[in-house]
This record gives C-alpha cells, sequence and structure tokens, in this order.
C-alpha cells in the first residue's frame, strides 16, 4: 500500500527519503517519488517501477535538500505511471497522499474551471492545486491547508511542502496512517515507523484530525486550529529489529520464529499454572456482563478468528459470530447489548477493520447499547488498540513478509488465552479442561519446533505443486480455516489457484474438480473427526486425486501410490490448529520460491490495506 516518508533536517534529507522509502517496500508499491526545496524551488524525481529506479534518477541528478517528501504508490486511481507517480505539484507546492479523496472529480472540475490543468489521473493532485490555489489568499502554508482540508471527503494522510516556506513542512491526518518522528534539530513524518527506525526511536502517534507544523526545531499539532499536546513514545529495541538475518527472505524468518514469538505471546499471561492475576484485569467487568462475542476481522486475521469461533463455543458455551470486515460495515448489523466487538488486526490499521469498528461504536451510542470492544492486534500503537476499550497484543514482533504468518500462530495463541480468561471470569470452564489447555499452550513453542524440522521433507513435496494450476486444501473443525488460510497462503505467494474447504463439504461440488493434476492438501490432526477425514481422503483418491497429508504421527495415515504423508508431532486437539500452520506456510513458502515469485512483496498485494 502507499507510503509516505517526509522531514526537515540541516543534512541533505534525500537520503533519509530514500532508505525510508526502501523499508517501506514491503508494503507492496508500483511506483515511487521524491520532492525536496532546494534553493526555493521545488525538485522532483518520480519513477515507475522499484525504488532503485528512482536511487539511480536521484543520484544522477544530485538531487538534495534540507525539506523533502518522499512517496511509494500502490495505484487506487490511474494506472502505475510516472505522472500519476507522487509527489504531485503545482506551482511551488508539492503533496505526498495515502488514502483516497472521495470527492475528487468534484473538485477537479472546480479547479479545472479556475483554470488549473490536471497533469495525472490520481485523486491527489487536486489537493495540491487547492493548497497552491489557498496560498494566493494566505501567505501561509499551515493557514491554507487548515483551509482546504474541511473540503477532502474521505480518508488520508498527506504530507506537503511549499518552495515560500522552505523551513517548514505540513502534515495531515485524516483516517490513515501517520506518525511523526521525534529527532534533535530534524524532525519527520511517515506512514509506517519502521521508515524512520534509521534516524529515531522517538515517536508521535497523531489522532484523526491532526494538523501538524515541523520545522527543524518545533513540531506543533493543530486540532481545528488549535493548538493541542501529544506524548512521545519511544520505541523498544524488539520493534526496531527488522532485519532478514541469515534467512533468503522476510518471510521464511518469519516462518522460524513463531515458536519464539507465541512464547513471548502466552509468557506476558501466563504464570505455571495459571493466568497471570494482572492479565486483562481492566476487562473483568465487561467480561462478566457479556453474552456473546463477535469478531470482525479480514484475511488472515479473519481465519485465526474462525477457529477461535470453536473454542469459545466448545470451550466455554459462549455464541461467538464471525465476519469479514468488508462485509459487516456495509450489511446494517444489527448493534446486540453486552456484546464483545472483537476486532483481530496484525497491522491494526486495515480500512475495512477500523471502520466497522467505528461503525460499531457510533451504532452502539446511537441506540444507547452497552457493548464493548477489543483488539488482538500486533502493533501497541495502532489506531485500532488506541481505539478500542480493551486489548490483547500479539508479541510477534514486526512481520514484514506481505504472506501473514507469525502473526497468524500468535494470535490464535491470544485468542485461545482470551478464551481461558473469558471461560474463568464467567466461571464456565472446567478446572481440568483449564489446566489442559494451559499445558498445551507451554508446551507449543516446542512443538512448533519439532514441526519446524519437517522443512526439508515439505520441501521435497512443494517440488510436486511448481507447474500445477489449482490445488485443494482441506480440513474439518478446527482445522477447515487451516485449511481456507493454507490456500490463502499458495494463492497469495505463489500465484496457483487455490480453494480450501470443509472436508465434508467436498461431496457437495468440489469433487468435481478431482482429477489426476489436482493436488489436494489435507490437514489431518488426531481429533474426533479422523476418522470421517479419512473417509473424505478416500473420496478424493477414488477419483485419481493426488493426497499432500500433513497427519498426526498416531494417526494411521501413511504414504502410499498418489498418498504423500509428512507426520506432524502429537499434540493437544486444542492447540492443534497453531501446529498445523506451520506445514502450510512452508508448503506455500517454498512453492513460491520454486516458482521464482517476489516472495515477501507478491504481486499487487500490500501488507498493510490502509485503503478500502
Ligand atoms: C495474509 O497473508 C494477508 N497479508 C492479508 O490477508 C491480511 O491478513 C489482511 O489484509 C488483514 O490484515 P491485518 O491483520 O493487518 O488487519
Amino acid at each position: 500500500m502507499c507510503g509516505i516518508v517526509g522531514g526537515i533536517a540541516e543534512r541533505n534529507i534525500s537520503e533519509i527519503l530514500i532508505e525510508g522509502l526502501k523499508r517501506l517496500e514491503y508494503r507492496g508499491y508500483d511506483s515511487a517519488g521524491l520532492a525536496l526545496i532546494d534553493h526555493h524551488h521545488v525538485v522532483r524525481e518520480r519513477q515507475v517501477g522499484k525504488v532503485a529506479n528512482l536511487v539511480e534518477a536521484v543520484t544522477s541528478r544530485h538531487l538534495h535538500g534540507n525539506l523533502g517528501i518522499a512517496h511509494t504508490r500502490w495505484a487506487t486511481h490511474g494506472k502505475p505511471t510516472q505522472n500519476n507517480a507522487h509527489p504531485h505539484a503545482s506551482g511551488e507546492v508539492a503533496v505526498v497522499h495515502n488514502g483516497i479523496i472521495e470527492n475528487y472529480q468534484e473538485l477537479k472540475q472546480e479547479l479545472q474551471q479556475l483554470g488549473y490543468v490536471f497533469s495525472s489521473e490520481t485523486d491527489t493532485e487536486v489537493v495540491a492545486h487547492l493548497v497552491n490555489h489557498a496560498l494566493k489568499s494566505t501567505p501561509d502554508l499551515l493557514t491554507a491547508v487548515q483551509t482546504i482540508v474541511p473540503r477532502l471527503k474521505g480518508a488520508y494522510a498527506l504530507g506537503i511542502i511549499w518552495a515560500q516556506q522552505p523551513d517548514e513542512l505540513i502534515a495531515v491526518r485524516e483516517g490513515s496512517p501517520l506518525v511523526v518522528g521525534v529527532g534533535i534539530g530534524e524532525h519527520f513524518i511517515s506512514s509506517d515507523q519502521l521508515a524512520l527506525l534509521p534516524v529515531t526511536n522517538r515517536f508521535i502517534y497523531l489522532e484523526e484530525g491532526d494538523i501538524v507544523r515541523l520545522k527543524r526545531n518545533s513540531i506543533e499539532i493543530f486540532v481545528n486550529t488549535v493548538l493541542t499536546h501529544r506524548p512521545v513514545k519511544e520505541l523498544d529495541a524488539t520493534v526496531m529489529s527488522s532485519s532478514k538475518g541469515e534467512y533468503k527472505h522476510f518471510m521464511l524468518k518469519e516462518i522460524f520464529e513463531q515458536p519464539e514469538a507465541v512464547q513471548q505471546t502466552i509468557a506476558q499471561a501466563l504464570d505455571a499454572e495459571h493466568l497471570k492475576a494482572g492479565f486483562l484485569e481492566k476487562a473483568d467487568g465487561a467480561f462478566d456482563t457479556i453474552q456473546q462475542i463477535q469478531i470482525i476481522a479480514c484475511g488472515t486475521s479473519y481465519h485465526a478468528g474462525m477457529v477461535a469461533k470453536y473454542w469459545f463455543e466448545q470451550i466455554i458455551g459462549l455464541p461467538c459470530q464471525v465476519e469479514i470486515a468488508s462485509e459487516y460495515r456495509y450489511r446494517h448489523p444489527v448493534i446486540v447489548a453486552n456484546t464483545l466487538y472483537l476486532c483481530i488486526s496484525q497491522s491494526g490499521e486495515t480500512a475495512d477493520s477500523l471502520a466497522a469498528l467505528r461503525d460499531v461504536q457510533r451504532h452502539a451510542k446511537q441506540q444507547h447499547k452497552t457493548i464493548f470492544t477489543m483488539a488482538i492486534c500486533n502493533v501497541a500503537t495502532s489506531s485500532m488498540v488506541r481505539e478500542t476499550d480493551f486489548h490483547l497484543l500479539t508479541l510477534a514482533g514486526p512481520e514484514i513478509g506481505v504472506a501473514s504468518t507469525k502473526a497468524f500462530t500468535t494470535q490464535l495463541a491470544a485468542l485461545m488465552l482470551l478464551v481461558l480468561k473469558v471461560g474463568e471470569i464467567k466461571n464456565s470452564i472446567a478446572a481440568d479442561l483449564k489446566q489442559s489447555v494451559i499445558q498445551a499452550l507451554w508446551h507449543t513453542p516446542k512443538v512448533l519446533n519439532e514441526t519446524l524440522k519437517n522443512d526439508a521433507e515439505i520441501l521435497r513435496l512443494s517440488e510436486l505443486f511448481v507447474e500445477k494450476q489449482h490445488c485443494l486444501f482441506l480440513g474439518r473443525g478446527t482445522h477447515f480455516p487451516i485449511a481456507l488460510e493454507g490456500a490463502l497462503k499458495l494463492k497469495e505467494i505463489s500465484y496457483i489457484h487455490a480453494e480450501g474447504y470443509a472436508a465434508g463439504e467436498l461431496k457437495h461440488g468440489p469433487l468435481a474438480l478431482v482429477d489426476n493434476d489436482m493436488p489436494v492438501v489435507i490437514l489431518a490432526p488426531k481429533d474426533e473427526m479422523l476418522d470421517k477425514l479419512k473417509s473424505n481422503m478416500e473420496e478424493v483418491q477414488a477419483r485419481g486425486g493426488e493426497l499432500f497429508v500433513f497427519a498426526d504421527e498416531h494417526s494411521d495415515i501413511h504414504a502410499k501410490d498418489r498418498q504423500h504423508v509428512v507426520h506432524i508431532p502429537a499434540v493437544s486437539e486444542w492447540l492443534a490448529p497453531i501446529i498445523y500452520s506451520i506445514p502450510v506456510q512452508l508448503l506455500s513458502y517454498h512453492v513460491a520460491v520454486l516458482r521464482g515469485t517476489d516472495v515477501d512483496q507478491p504481486r499487487n498485494l500490500a501488507k498493510s490495506v490502509t485503503v478500502e
């Protein structure tokens, strides 16, 4: 998704901006650009493709300046071309923008009537012209921006510079993430703090509606033209580590980080045999009152929610619904009092999930209904964490690969902790079941490590997928969502068409797809559904399908003709979904590498989807 970096310093800012853009590459983009103020003029360079192309152009033009803005663009309005790349300019004003200006057509017509000529198909260019036009009535960039912002409809973050005021950068946050990086005698902005880690670990997290004026020695934040204060927060070292180390890809590194990430996530909540006394203590009263849970999420996080539905209902008897945020937000759902609305998100900035959360909060208030909101999230400073009543952090550390891996398994661990906590408060979990789940949770990192030892075997199997066009993933119960997750992983990074199905649903349609050329991946933990699953496997084999089975070591499933088996260490059925995520991640990773795709930044995708 689009990325913004900007800054003002005594030193040349262009290298800092470019390093920032490189650190945003993981988010997905198709063009990049920067604008600097040099000798009271805007100088701009924009290139289609990788940041490396921009670097080449900036270096050959020897561009430098002390004030600048830069951008990676993920096309929404208009193709990925040089003209559509940011920054956009009007006169001596330059603008970078994330998000969408919904009323840009109407504004564009108005500006065209005033004589402004558009050189791009983007919605962003209207902002540059609007600011330029406002500067005809005021000599001050901040005032000009404050005048035009109320006219912009949509969700956006902006960075704006003007050659006539070469000592200040104006930034706006309205529905799209933006942080200020605080330096000494230099300050920065970015849509993602990772971009600024080489220059600072001190950040101000802007709130919706904030307009900021950065000068070398000052940071002023305005809400409706009134100066306000926002705290500066310091990041710790774990958040700051984001290198690939010995691994070929971030995704592989993140897959192998899962034992540690899960360990960290559970250790915040558990001591040897119990939930820690202070764990989610603030929510005790709310958990006592709730009658049901509504989970809202997208993509992989939605799959984690699907697993949790089984857990909430089976382990503590609490009704739980799960819905994709982009559907939930538009179907005018009934708000039910005493519901815990639980948003799950790696980034905490996903536009659809945030919009659904805000709608729920607004409607509950209008209807005078008591509800509670909670986030399970990997980013402590995210909008979602800040806007919910309670939160539980997944302590996975930064996840850079677009394909979510350690965020998913830590979400599952966090969800199980939440099940235990709500069950304890409501007194709805049997003591021996609670004990065995806690023991299983502590055991999970060890089993994850053992499961990762199957990597070489899974690599061998992946060679059989390289030429395939389609693939089915099957599971039952809590492993139906893992089948969906396996299919999502394979399609997003290897570009092979894949579907996940509940194995019992096979004969209701998808069985027609099965032939000699159709690999079928089966998730076969040892649980009460195993015998039913074995029958589903027979159905596939009878139609010539080739099976790739990840099976419990005691499942009595063995390799035979057109049936490949990788044995997975025995694990408690409650935590098995965490363990069975590993083989589907590794399979997808190896298939993608063998097919030569861009594993960490797959085509057309973005790490954090901050537009609708
Ligand atoms: C999964 O591999 C994807 N990157 C995607 O489905 C992701 O899970 C989804 O966009 C939701 O993101 P979030 O967890 O940051 O809200």
